[in-house]
């Protein structure tokens, strides 16, 4: 190695400039395009050349579908089918390897926060050496080389010249392992319907920067999107509730196990959100038996919103609830349930507690944990149980202007601010009781902000003024960027009290699949690297050139993304 970088606070110490002049000339500037950022990245003069005559070899048959999806990654990047050997003996130009143990990973920084499966969080950890001759992948298990098989994804489209040309990857060694142990999306599959195929793009989209976690809000006023055999009204009325034309439907038991599958096979974990005790209009429209535990008379006027709680101390309302998250633990190996707890307008604080107590107690029942809002965090909520921390403004309150131009009523405003205040109490008060945080502050992790700087594309106009929510400000993807989940709230020790990271996208604003493409692209990259990556170690300025080679592998997938004029795209 000429130039040795010991971590990747070095790389960008050292100036990502220098770096660059170091580097070979058919390396390029693209080189090291990687998010998110390693823990540890040493880099060698050479180059590896890729070509069609490369092959993939493994260690251990466990391997088989990475190498096979490695290689399938790569046809589509180059039209080359890199040959498999079947029995494996040997090295290929490309060698997954499963080991003991990994040299030099023992000293990264410690990994915090919860695994969604109740695994060991390091058995994400990888170490990828490209050599001359041969690329050597290794890590303890299939769930690391996987991790590692996406960052030669990413070296492999940041240094393709054309179609079909061989591909120069820069010598290195790259040490990797993630800051959080949960880093996910939530994804509202209620305002706006995706099929399967779609979601499981989604799923590619997370795989490919490194986040474990998929998180499917289900159910909502405008929709209640899962089969429940026993409450067949829920998909019959619920999943057709009128909802501007957008796309509607469901998935059936069937359908949600493939989701579960197809998405385990990228080691990604669904966690299923039912949105209870409020959100329920769908439920309330299903089944009209169901008792509502909210007597105010308010015009809501507010898009995608509608009043009214399940009533913790109405039978038939428990039955249900405990009917529904029954068959849908049933569904997912995952280890946690997420039973919603958000925005319960006008609900009473102690028919909250019964119902969110309760429902816990189900959860726990069909031996899963509970995640909530953060919301949750008033009732009696222990070690275990997981809070997702969304209320946190950068200043003040977020909604645009006094509320008057998102077209809130006063009583509405007066409701939420209500809410709002409570929301430092209820980390507090959370992490009092030993449950972890979740951290998704709305600024900087909401996808659905509008874009606020220009698109390189003009006809991106329209989508770029249409796709958001208009009660919040326009935000540019810098700053949306600039934030550190470890600091910005005070009162969460990161070791202690974080259990992970996610994003949320939210689809009122939101009629297709491309449209929701073009809000989670570039965002959901940078969301990634802050539950990977040591913050302290990235900045914006380094960050946005590695991002500028990342649209060929949007492309590849025929994603839209948002083409912000604050990255010099390549
Ligand atoms: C939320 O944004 N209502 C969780």
């Amino acid at each position: 190695m000429k130039k040795i970088t010991s971590t990747f606070a070095c790389l960008c110490a050292c100036g990502w400039f220098t770096f660059l002049s170091c580097s070979p000339p058919e390396v390029g500037e693209r080189s090291v395009n990687l998010i998110p950022a390693p823990t540890s990245v040493k880099t060698g003069e050479q180059v590896f050349t890729l070509n069609q005559k490369s092959d993939i070899s493994y260690s251990d048959p466990s391997l088989k579908e990475v190498a096979e999806d490695l290689a399938a990654y790569i046809r589509d990047l180059t039209g080359w089918t890199l040959s498999i050997p079947s029995s494996p003996s040997g090295r290929g130009k490309i060698h997954l390897e499963l080991t003991p143990e990994i040299s030099g990973l023992k000293d990264l920084p410690a990994i915090w926060g919860a695994s969604p499966k109740d695994g060991n969080p390091a058995d994400e950890q990888y170490s990828l050496s490209i050599q001359k001759k041969q690329i050597r992948l290794q890590a303890t298990t299939p769930e690391g080389i996987y991790r590692g098989t996406t960052s030669l994804k990413q070296l492999a489209a940041g240094n393709r010249s054309a179609k079909g040309e061989p591909i120069y990857l820069p010598v290195l060694e790259v040490k990797d392992s993630p800051r959080f142990a949960w880093r996910g999306l939530s994804l509202d599959v209620s305002r706006c319907f995706f099929t399967p195929e779609e979601v499981k793009q989604v799923i590619d989209m997370l795989a490919l920067y490194k986040m474990n976690v998929l998180h499917i809000h289900l159910t909502d006023n405008q929709g209640w999107r899962i089969e429940i055999n026993k409450y067949p009204k829920l998909t019959e009325i619920g999943s057709q509730m009128p909802n501007e034309g957008k796309p509607a439907g469901y998935y059936t038991q069937q359908q949600f196990k493939e989701l579960v599958q197809y998405a385990a096979g990228r080691f990604i974990t669904i966690v299923p959100e039912i949105d209870i005790p409020g959100h329920a209009a769908a439920l309330f429209a299903s089944y009209p038996g169901l008792k509502d535990a909210v007597q105010l008379n308010v015009d809501l006027n507010l898009s995608g919103q509608a009043l009214g709680a399940l009533d913790a101390d109405d039978p038939y309302t428990m039955q249900l609830v405990k009917d529904v998250i029954t068959e849908v633990a049933a569904l997912t190996p995952g280890s946690y349930i997420h039973i919603g707890g958000d925005e319960t307008l006008g609900l009473s604080e102690d028919k909250f507690i019964r119902f969110v107590n309760q429902t816990r107690q189900f959860v726990l029942d069909n031996g899963k944990k509970m995640v909530g809002w953060q919301e949750v965090c008033r009732a009696d909520i222990t070690a275990g149980d997981l809070f997702q921390h969304w209320i946190y403004f950068k200043g003040n309150m977020e909604i645009a202007g006094d509320g008057e131009s998102a077209g809130l009523s006063p009583e509405v405003m007066k409701l939420l601010m209500e809410m709002f205040s409570k929301a430092a109490e209820d980390v507090e008060s959370g992490i009092s009781r030993k449950a972890r945080a979740i951290v998704s502050p709305s600024t900087y992790v909401y996808l659905d902000h509008r874009y606020l700087e220009p698109s390189t594309d003009p006809a991106q106009a329209d989508e770029q003024e249409r796709l958001g929510m208009p009660a919040y400000p326009k935000q540019t993807i810098e700053q949306m960027y600039d934030w550190n989940p470890s600091t910005f709230n005070p009162l969460l020790d990161p070791s202690q009290n974080i259990g992970g990271i996610e994003a949320a996208i939210w689809c009122e604003t939101i009629s297709s699949f491309r449209e929701l493409q073009f809000m989670l692209m570039p965002r959901l990259a940078g969301v990634a690297e802050k539950g990977w990556s040591k913050v302290e170690d990235t900045s914006w300025e380094e960050y946005r050139t590695r991002l500028s080679s990342h649209p060929l592998l949007w492309e590849t997938a025929h994603w839209n993304y948002f083409k912000s004029s604050l990255v010099d795209w390549k």
